[in-house]
């Protein structure tokens, strides 16, 4: 293929790929072409330099980790996709070390290529389960674009593409008794981010996840936490819902489990949830869901993931992260109006909904991406790969108190 210029791929890509998409990155002044990529950094085919803060939650081990590119290259030498109607000694290794991390007694896993799908699987496992229909979510969250993840999510983004299917209800994240308000005989499942990002990185109360547990036990509903985000260390624990001390009953894992190099997601759950797989065992199949080179290269994620330190780092960058943060908020205060998350996932809250681009766009001229949170643009979501080191942690707390400086002039 012949080496294509900056400009001629955001014509193409204008032409056959999303105008809309180049417009806007033009209006962030960020109409640049991925070039290369390593660890923490992503460089523009000009050789701009970024901390890559957005996508963390997919490059949590960094941006082509070399034990999961030696892992994917082993795979290559003897496996490929596999066929996903038959056995699979990598399906059953991987899960098999799932069920042995998972919190509570979670033991099945089944693997699908995107979150998605995922979410949409354990919305079936709960209804089948049940035999009730009822979905309750979170306002403002984010659980894919698949059909019944669609139905959970924000309403912007369902509502071009009805009718959707029924039975699903929103309400405020964090507020127990509003979830307590929107169960009823019908609910199937709770569907809750443990934090959601999109809807700005919401740390919900001490005592928020022991009583979704407990009104789910008390009425026979199924508790789905979707850590695709959170899970696998971002918030300084294996899973997030651990801060919390109690286990869902469906857990959904993915983008990181992909090491940033091969995609694969998860639908893990109880025995007591299997019924209909027992009925059926082939009621729900995805050609590329648990490719076996996706397995040999989630089995390399856990491996560094649960590395002796590794959680240690994520906890001590966090701190300094917040650290760093609240002297921001005291220094920029009123443009700034609070900081908040757990381990590597955290957000800036600025006083106005249109700062949040303003700031991204400023973050990027300083050499980090780092986004605002889709479905409240009043927040900055910082997400750094799990890796970064501390002088690193000090580069985004600078280029943000630049940033924030050239935001206070503008303003
Ligand atoms: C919390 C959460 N759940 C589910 C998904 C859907 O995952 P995917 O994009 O792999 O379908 C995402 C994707 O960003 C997500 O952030």
């Amino acid at each position: 293929m012949a080496e294509q210029t900056p400009a001629e791929v955001i014509r193409d890509f204008a032409a056959y790929v999303s105008p809309g998409r180049v417009a806007l990155y033009e209006q962030l002044g960020f109409a640049a072409v991925p070039g290369e990529r390593e660890g923490i950094y992503l460089f523009d085919t000009e050789g701009r330099r970024f901390i890559n803060c957005r996508c963390g939650e997919i490059f949590n081990l960094g941006h082509r980790n070399p034990a999961i590119i030696e892992a994917l290259r082993r795979a290559l030498d003897t496996l490929d996709i596999g066929d996903h109607a038959l056995l699979s000694a990598q399906r059953a290794v991987l899960a098999k070390r799932l069920a042995q991390l998972m919190p509570g007694d979670i033991q099945y896993s089944v693997f699908t290529p995107s979150g998605g799908e995922a979410i949409d699987l354990a919305i079936k496992i709960a209804r089948a389960a049940t035999g009730r229909t009822g979905i309750v979510s979170a306002s403002g969250g984010f659980y894919g674009h698949t059909g019944l993840a669609l139905a959970a999510g924000d309403p912007a983004y369902r509502e071009p593409f009805g009718p959707l299917a029924p039975g699903f209800t929103q309400v405020p994240f964090g507020d127990i008794a509003a979830l307590e308000r929107a169960l009823d005989e019908s609910t199937a499942a709770v569907l809750l981010e443990t934090i959601p990002a999109t809807a700005g990185v919401l740390v919900p109360p001490a005592d928020y996840y022991p009583a979704v547990r407990r009104l789910c036990d008390e009425r026979g509903i199924v508790w789905i936490a979707d850590e695709v985000q959170v899970g696998l260390g971002r918030t300084g624990n294996l899973w997030a819902v651990e801060e919390w001390g109690v286990a869902p009953d469906v857990m959904v894992i993915g983008k990181g489990l992909s090491g940033g190099l091969y995609p694969i997601s998860a639908t893990c759950y109880r025995p007591q949830l299997n019924g209909i797989f027992e009925q059926n065992p082939f009621i729900h199949t995805s050609s590329f869901g648990g490719s076996e080179l996706g397995c040999a290269v989630a089995l390399a994620v856990l491996d560094q993931t649960t590395a002796p330190g590794f959680q240690e780092n994520v906890r001590e960058r966090g701190n300094q992260f917040m650290q760093g943060l609240t002297a921001l908020w005291e220094k920029y205060n009123g443009l700034v109006i609070d900081v908040r998350g757990r381990g590597l996932i955290l957000g800036v809250e600025l006083a106005r909904p249109d700062l949040g681009p303003a700031l991204t766009m400023l973050m990027l001229r300083h050499g980090v991406l780092a986004i605002y949170a889709n479905n409240r643009p009043s927040t900055l979501q910082i997400k750094p790969p799990l890796i970064i080191n501390a002088e690193e942690v000090e580069q985004v707390l600078q280029a943000l108190d630049q940033s924030l400086q050239m935001l206070i002039s503008m303003r």
